[in-house]
């Protein structure tokens, strides 16, 4: 049949069919195809499927790993427990400290999960920088001086001190009584510094972070080597480092292996590393004398309460912003101020500011001040700092004078 051609017409038969056929087969492929797409489709709604069927799994984090082989974890949702571990995970990787996931009775560790900085303590990096430099903060010219020679310098031109063999210490410790500068100086390193800041409070240790502080530390300073050039600013150092009196109490305990791991930091630290730390603390006294040692925190920085100069400069320093009226005399100011601490001139500037606008007035007035100063200096509980100039007896005085004791009465 072969080119058989119906008659009286041109119509090829065999042509057509073949046409036909290798139409059928573009479709058989096209089919095929799409066969194999919605296959592909199927699995994935599958494997979705399973996700969601799955229980979740449990973080926890490796505290030890026993001679026997099962492991002691700090589970997210509280205790610890002890677990056992599933064959294919890598039992190298089971330090202390590394994150794992554990199934949802809490019966085995299942996967290694990769390393993740804490949230926590990356939100302890200072990203938005105080707008805070040395020239906002009166007096402390020394104390100014020294801790630029041993914060910041090093970390701008660490070959100054290299060429010369001149170690700059690894720790400054700023102490002093409470309100006169500690904070504000380590924020002005921070406004001043391009290294990256990290800022630690003492007490959120003992509070946040329970059970968890020498994890913290161990990554905090991690942070800190891995975007050094950095500062690592300890605020309160005293809630971690109390002297080591007798250990009772589990939270104790606790912030006892907060400070071993931060003593031991400090020791591992090769100097020179682009990493440099401050702390503060208004309680020397009561500091562990184990932190103080040369090696750790080798420089001590006393931030004394303002004398007669400082006073004036930071009375101008807190009322720059202020419209005062021409007869303020802030350096009478200072001389009634004795004992007054920056924090104390910053309250007395405030209310002094709050007092005339009370009298709705157009400028602060020297009257403002007085009135201020009687108010923060004399009638405030200053329980932090010893009055010089007011004796106790004025002091009662001042608090039961008759007027006040008839409002308590009402
Ligand atoms: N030398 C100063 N110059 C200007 N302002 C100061 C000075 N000292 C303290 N102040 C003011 O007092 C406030 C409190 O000071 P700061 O927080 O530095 O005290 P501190 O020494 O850290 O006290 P504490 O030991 O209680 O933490 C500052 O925010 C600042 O406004
Ligand atoms: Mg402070």
């Amino acid at each position: 049949m072969n080119g058989a051609k119906v008659m009286g017409s041109d119509f090829d038969f065999d042509a057509t069919l073949n046409e036909y056929i290798r139409m059928l087969e573009r479709r058989v492929k096209e089919l095929e195809a799409e066969r194999a797409e919605l296959r592909r489709e199927l699995r994935r709604y599958k494997m979705e499927l399973d996700k969601l069927l799955s229980p979740p799994l449990i973080e926890a984090i490796v505290l030890s790993v026993l001679p026997d082989g099962r492991v002691v974890v700090k589970s997210s949702t509280g205790p610890n427990l002890v677990v056992r571990v599933m064959s294919d995970v890598d039992v190298s990787k089971l330090l202390p400290g590394a994150h794992v996931a554990i199934n949802q009775r809490g019966s085995a560790i299942v996967e290694v999960l990769p390393e993740h900085e804490d949230p926590f303590v990356r939100a302890m990096e200072v990203v938005e920088r105080p707008k805070i430099s040395f020239e906002d903060i009166g007096g402390l010219k020394q104390q100014k001086q020294e801790l630029y020679e041993s914060v910041i310098l090093p970390l701008v031109e660490p070959e100054l001190f290299r060429e010369l063999g001149v170690e700059p210490p690894k720790g400054v410790l700023l102490y002093g009584p409470p309100g006169c500068g500690k904070t504000l100086l380590a924020k002005a390193v921070a406004g001043m510094s391009k290294a990256t800041f990290i800022r630690v409070v003492g007490s959120e240790f003992v509070q946040k972070y329970v059970g968890e502080g020498a994890r913290i530390v161990r990554e905090v300073f991690r942070l800190a080597k891995k975007k050094a050039p950095s500062i690592v600013f300890i605020d309160e150092i005293d809630a971690i480092a109390a002297k080591r009196l007798d250990i009772g109490t589990s939270g104790e305990r606790e912030v006892q292996r907060t400070l071993m791991q931060l003593l031991a930091i400090l020791d591992g630290f090769d100097s020179l590393e682009n990493v440099r730390v401050i702390a503060a603390t208004n309680r020397i006294d009561i500091l562990d004398p184990a932190i103080l040692r040369p090696g750790r925190f080798d420089r001590l920085l006393y931030v004394p309460p303002p004398n007669h100069r400082a006073r004036i400069e930071i009375f101008a320093i807190h009322t720059k912003k202020m419209k005062l009226s021409k007869d303020v005399d802030l350096e009478y100011l200072a001389s009634i101020t004795e004992g007054a601490t920056g924090a104390d001139i910053k309250a007395i500037a405030m209310e002094a500011g709050y007092s005339a606008l009370r009298r709705r007035a157009k400028e602060v007035s020297m009257n403002d001040f007085l009135y201020a100063v009687e108010k923060v200096m004399k009638k405030r509980k200053r329980p932090y700092i010893e009055p010089t100039d007011v004796s106790q007896e004025e002091l009662d005085y001042k608090e039961s004078s008759p007027r006040e004791t008839s409002v308590m009465h009402i």
